[in-house]
């Protein structure tokens, strides 16, 4: 069978090693591109490939990135792909530690139901419910007694089919759970979530399972919503650098955070900073060397993770009283709703005459 991966981290590596080993031909993407994943590649025999590669793969496509990121997923992901590919979620919200608010889910709606509304397509709820390393280390052959058993719930039988199929070849004994509007029953806190249990185990649990989202389980006041677009995020973070709060604009990076600004050495703002403690130098050091007269921002390009903004500034050079001014354009690239590269185009030259 042909599987689409979208998301190589813990699970989608994992479901890679493991549909792999039982001969599948894998297509693996990943938001950062198919150049990092050639590791994986090599490991694996999968192909490295792009999201929308991925979503065009075949029979199946698995989406398992964090829950923040789905809305970032391009508009255009399953744009022409046939009605018959199963699409699999692997998602769980969890909005204390990673994903934020989001609304629909705080009210009762099913997390998958939730992806399904961001994909646009029917999908299957699986592999949510088990750990990483076990997906990887507990699949044993049927029959053998204990064998872990993983729930399945989507509201196409035939979807359901295929994927309870893959579940029972990796190892595992697929339990069908119902209706897509039944799979509460496999969230985070429910007695099915990662407990490792055999069939009869998970169709008890299940059974038993309440449909409530306990305190804990739930955003609170302070949890920022999830639905931020990447234009609100870069606005957002300029707002922070232009206002001096440092550690707000620090907060809205990644921390592996790329900023690379071309040009003359003399210039101290030029270089490639990695990491967000060469970055809070950057910033802090920026009102030292310039005094903004003007900053304007033109137009804003959004697409997927991508964001380029054009525009253009005015600064006093304060080590030599010059006023310079630039066009500009700067390309972001965000990831899990933080900036994660930052690459500004401006003109270089001028600014290495100011600094002379
Ligand atoms: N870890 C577990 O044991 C486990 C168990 C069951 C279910 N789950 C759930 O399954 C989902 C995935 O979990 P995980 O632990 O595998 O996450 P992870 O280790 O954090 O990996 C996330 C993956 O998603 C990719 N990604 C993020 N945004 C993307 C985008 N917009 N387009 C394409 N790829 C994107 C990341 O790529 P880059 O690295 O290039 O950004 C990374 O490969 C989550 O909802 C999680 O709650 C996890």
């Amino acid at each position: 069978m042909k599987i689409g991966i979208i998301g190589a981290g813990q699970i989608g590596g994992t479901l890679t090693r493991r549909f792999r080993a039982v001969g599948h031909e894998v297509f693996v993407a990943n938001s950062r591109g198919p150049e990092t994943l050639a590791q994986l590649a090599t490991e694996t025999g999968a192909h490295a490939v792009t999201s929308h590669e991925a979503a065009r793969a075949g029979d199946v496509v698995v989406v398992t990135i964090p829950e923040i990121n789905v809305p970032n997923l391009p508009r255009d992901l399953f744009a022409g792909v046939r009605d018959e590919v199963v699409i699999v979620d692997t998602g769980n919200y969890y909005p204390r530690q990673r994903d934020g608010r989001i609304d629909e889910i705080e009210s009762g709606m099913p997390e998958s139901r939730w992806v399904e509304l961001q994909l646009g397509r029917p999908i299957v709820k699986a592999f949510n419910n088990i750990a990483a390393q076990h997906l990887l280390n507990l699949g044993k052959r049927k029959g053998t007694p204990g064998r872990v058993a993983l729930p399945v719930a989507g509201d196409r039988a035939k979807d359901k089919k295929l994927v309870m199929q893959l579940i029972d070849e990796i190892g595992f004994d697929p339990v069908d759970a119902g209706a897509l509007s039944e799979s509460w029953r496999l969230q985070p806190a429910t007695p099915v979530h990662a407990t490792d249990l055999d069939a009869e185990g998970v169709r008890r649990a299940l059974a038993e399972a309440k449909n409530e989202r306990k305190p804990e389980w739930r955003a609170t006041q302070n949890s920022t919503s999830t639905l931020v677009s990447p234009t609100q995020i870069v606005q957002e973070y300029f707002k922070a650098f232009q206002s001096g709060d440092v550690e707000k604009a620090l907060g809205m990076l990644t921390d592996d955070v790329v900023w690379h600004v071309q040009g003359a050495p003399n210039v101290p703002t030029v270089g490639v900073r990695h990491g967000k403690e060469e970055v809070r130098k950057w910033i802090v050091n920026f009102p030292l060397n310039f005094k903004q007269l003007n900053f304007e921002v033109g137009r804003t390009f959004e697409s997927g993770n991508e964001i380029i903004i054009t525009g253009r500034f005015r600064l006093l050079v304060l080590p030599t009283r010059r006023e310079v001014g630039s066009e500009l354009a700067i390309h972001f690239i965000l990831r899990d709703g933080k900036i994660a590269s930052y690459k500004i185009l401006e003109d270089s030259y001028a600014l290495h005459l100011a600094f002379r």
